[in-house]
This record gives C-alpha cells, structure tokens and sequence, in this order.
C-alpha cells in the first residue's frame, strides 16, 4: 500500500468522524430547543443524568401547591431619603495660605487688637475718674490742713497805716471807736495810759494802740462792740469787758484774749500768730460802764 493511498484513507476517516460529530451536536440542540413539560421533574434532563440516578427511578414528585394572598394595597406615602453626594472642591493649598495672610492683616489693623476694646475703654474711664476724684480730694484736704504762711488769721496781719487806724479809732469828737479788722478777727482799741502789769513785757501795745480778739472767752461768741456803755458785751451769756478787753461781768473767766502788735513800716502789724492771755483784771484801768448796756444785763463787777 502506497503513502498516497494511506494520505487517502486517513483523510476518509476524518471526513466520516466530522460527519458524525456534527449530527450528533445537531440532534441533541434540537433536544434541548423542545417544550419543557412542567409536570414532569425529570423532563429536560439528559438521559446519561438519568441513568446515573438510579435512585429517583420511579419516584414522582408533586409540585407544592403554592398559597395565594389577597393583599390589599393602601396608598402609603413613603418618605424617600435621597443622599445627594456633593463634590466639594476642597481649597487649594495655595489659596488657603493666602486667605490666612489676608486675614492676619485684617487683624493687625483691627482697632479691636491695636486700639482700645469697649471694656478696657470704659474700665480705664473709670480709673481715670476715680483717681481723679482722689486726687482732687488729697489736694483740697492738704489745702484745708496746710498752714497759712502769709496773710489771714494766723500770720502778721497788715491793719492798715498808722495814722489811718488812730484816725478811724479816735474820734474827732474824743469818742472811742474800735477798728474791726475781719482778717486779723480783732478790734484795735486805745491802750489805756497805766498798763496793766498783766501786759507789761508782752508786747500788746504799741504806739497807743491795742488788738483784742473778737472771740468771747467764755465759749468763743463773738463780742460786739458796745458805744454807750464803751465796751465789750457778749450777748450769749452776758459777759462784759471793758473797751481795752478787761473782764468786768459775765461767766468770762479771763480778759479778751489779744494779739502781740508792732508797728512796721509805718504800718500797724497785728501778729494773730502769737495769742496772748491773762487772768481777770484786779482792777480796772479805764471806767466801764459809761453808759446804759446793749444786752440789759448787770452793770455791776462780779470780781
Ligand atoms: S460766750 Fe460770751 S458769755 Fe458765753
């Protein structure tokens, strides 16, 4: 046998096991393109499946009957919850950073940080107040208690030329009149010709001329002046003094209290500064009284 004729043979061969194969794969697709029987579990299954199972010959299974439920549908409104996933740009890194510079610069002019916030307005307001008012208050204080130095009771006190104040206190008429001075708070009186010795060395008369305190030794009433009786009478308690301060009646329990005077200058210097005070007069050195009382009360001497 030549090789053409095996070439030939094999070839035949071939040709005849395609044949078969393909009638075979025919037949069984029109197998499977068939009707399904329902009723029948086995109906649709391959008949070497068939003959492998060997244990559900004969056996026929019923198909469950399956409930039916009437269900009655009520319209129910159903909220429906829909997620709407945003994309969100997230800032650049750059953008970021230049919003922060901008923001500090805004910061940095903000009045809030480089000025003056309400609070602290309002609270350095009232510090300033308060301070202020006890400022105020040390400095009037320290002016009430503070010495006077110069001029007004307490210091030398300038009553006027001297040949002015013996013109206003003696009269033309040889009447007495005593010059008040306000700022010294004393009457300048004729000295009598025979000084007590109660006065002698004490400087309380000068050049003719006296100052007495108006102040009542009794309990500090200031003493008036009194022209017809020529002389001092309290009219808080009746004390009565002569015109150069000497006690006459009354519970005084002393003469008028006077001033140390000097004559400066051709001035009158009344030195309010240095209070001289004697007991009551043993006698007295001028007549009181001359005349009728201003207060109406006893004219006679209780010494
Ligand atoms: S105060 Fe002057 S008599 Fe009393």
């Amino acid at each position: 046998m030549s090789l053409g004729n095996l070439v030939l043979i094999g070839v035949a061969l071939f040709a005849i096991l395609g044949a078969v194969g393909a009638f075979t794969i025919a037949f069984r697709r029109s197998q499977i393109d068939q009707p399904v029987d329902l009723a029948d579990p086995t109906a649709g299954v391959s008949s070497e499946t068939l003959k492998a199972d060997k244990s559900m010959s004969g056996v026929r299974v019923e198909p469950l009957p399956v409930p039916v439920v009437e269900e009655t549908v009520d319209e129910v409104e159903v909220e429906v919850e829909v997620e709407v996933e945003v994309e969100v740009e997230e800032p650049e890194l750059v953008s970021t950073a230049i919003r922060v510079v901008e923001t500090q610069r805004v910061v940095e002019v903000s009045p809030e940080e480089a000025g003056v916030t309400r609070r602290q307005f309002f609270n350095r307001a009232m510090n300033v107040t308060f301070f202020s008012f006890l400022g105020i208050m040390g400095i009037n204080s320290l002016a009430f208690f503070w010495p006077k130095l110069s001029g007004g009771f307490g210091t030398d006190v300038d009553a006027g030329a001297l040949a002015d104040v013996k013109k206003q206190v003696f009269a033309s008429d040889g009447s007495i009149i005593p010059l008040f001075v306000p700022e010294a708070k004393a009457y300048v009186v004729p000295a009598p010709a025979n000084l007590s010795e109660q006065y002698i060395g004490k400087q309380v008369e000068t050049d003719g001329l006296m100052a007495l305190w108006q102040r009542c030794v009794h309990l500090g009433c200031r003493v008036p002046w009194c022209g017809p009786s020529v002389g001092f009478e309290c009219p808080c308690h009746g004390s009565k003094y002569s015109s150069v301060g000497e006690y006459f009646a009354g519970p005084a329990p002393r003469n008028l209290d006077r001033f140390t005077v000097e004559i400066r200058n051709g001035r009158f210097i009344i030195q309010t500064g240095n209070i001289i005070q004697t007991a009551r007069a043993p006698f007295m050195t001028v007549k009181y009284p001359q005349g009728p009382s201003c207060i109406g009360a006893s004219t006679t001497s209780e010494a």
